[in-house]
């Protein structure tokens, strides 16, 4: 099976990114991401390891060259190591990521990089235990910093992800700025979107990127921009003479909907369209009535084909149909 050439949505965009959810379950219950009591899908609900392999390569097959494994929390997954294998094999050996809270990273870092992962994005809102605990809803930060270091061990490379929430991990902006000065990561604060139930809080105490270049530029001096344009959705600066990056993710601010290239797999088999649309195909659907590979092929390239442009969060329209969680974000 040799690629075709890449697909574009009615926009012109290059879609060549699938972030593929392995489960809403999580071991942490971050207060940006779920509510704290949520309940988790059925175990067969969710898309088994053989639904995985025989979609996957479809997906290469239309031109996608990315996969990054999301969750809720993806190393809860018992086979996600054979999954990344078998992703990081398939044809033009697509690059392969793992976005995670890093809590099993200690003991599966290396064996994950063997199989072919190239890169984590780790979750990581507080330097602070306490106020780890209060925005993740439980006591790990020594864990997950565990991992993060077991990650670079195994020669990863390293992003870490911060959503930044007033009132609440405010006081962790310059520590985490100034991991970028003793390592060679990209530290991102990401502004907090609005989904499900979570809105109203997510509206009331989001933080804008703006500000927070302007105290990290307080404290700093001036940013240096990395490159022009952005890095994937981030735009990426340094404090002069760091070995690590700074990344700015303002999807509320700053909308980077023009030169999205990604499409999400659920973990109960649906192909989201948009991050902050509701509109999702059922490929589990054809799957468990005995579809043909040609059948999916045309599932995903109508998927493509009706991407919407973008979310219209300015007009207070908001996805309410999941949380972050059974997205993978
Ligand atoms: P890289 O491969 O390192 O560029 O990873 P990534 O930034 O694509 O993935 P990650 O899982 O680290 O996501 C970072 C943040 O960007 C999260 O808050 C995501 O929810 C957000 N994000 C990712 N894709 C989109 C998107 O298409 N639209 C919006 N609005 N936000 C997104
Ligand atoms: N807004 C922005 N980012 C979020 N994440 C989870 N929920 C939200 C939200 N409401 C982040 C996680 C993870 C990434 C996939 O998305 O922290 O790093
Ligand atoms: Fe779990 Fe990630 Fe959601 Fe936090 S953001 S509860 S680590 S899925």
């Amino acid at each position: 099976m040799s690629p075709e050439p890449q697909l574009t949505d009615a926009f012109g965009r290059t879609i060549d990114y699938l972030r593929v959810s392995l489960t809403d379950a999580c071991n942490l219950r971050c207060v940006y991401c779920m509510p704290k009591d949520m309940s988790f899908m059925p175990s067969q609900e969710k898309l088994s390891v053989e639904e995985y392999k025989r979609v996957l390569p479809l997906f290469v097959e239309v031109g996608f060259r990315k996969f990054r494994f999301t969750g809720g929390e993806p190393t809860l997954h018992p086979q996600l190591i054979e999954l990344i294998s078998f992703t990081a094999s398939l044809p033009g050996n697509p690059f392969c990521a793992l976005t995670t809270n890093a809590l099993k990273l200690k003991d599966l870092a290396q064996p994950l990089a063997y199989a072919g992962l190239k890169r984590v994005n780790v979750s990581l809102d507080s330097l602070d235990a306490e106020r780890f605990d209060r925005m993740a809803r439980g006591p790990s930060l020594e864990q997950a910093w565990e991992g993060v270091l077991a990650a670079e061990e195994a020669g990863l490379d390293v992003k870490l992800n911060a959503v930044m929430v007033r009132n609440l991990n405010e006081e962790d902006l310059i520590p985490l700025a100034r991991l970028s000065m003793e390592h060679a990561w990209q530290i991102r604060f990401l502004e907090m979107m609005p989904f499900a139930e979570q809105t109203h809080f997510q509206n009331t105490r989001a933080m804008e990127n703006q500000s927070i270049q302007q105290r990290l530029e307080t404290e700093f001096g001036p940013l240096e921009p990395v490159r022009t344009g952005l890095d994937g959705e981030a735009r990426v600066m340094r404090i002069p003479g760091a070995p690590g990056e700074l990344g700015f993710i303002s999807p509320v601010s700053e909308p980077f909907c023009a030169s999205c290239n990604r499409m999400r797999l659920t973990a109960d088999g649906k192909l989201r369209l948009c991050l902050l649309k509701e509109d999702e195909l059922d490929l589990r659907a054809i799957l468990r009535t005995g579809g043909t590979d040609e059948t999916l092929l045309d599932a995903i390239r109508t998927g493509i084909r009706r991407k919407p442009w973008g979310h219209e969060l300015s007009h207070n329209r908001f996805a309410l149909n999941r949380s972050m969680n059974q997205i993978g974000g």
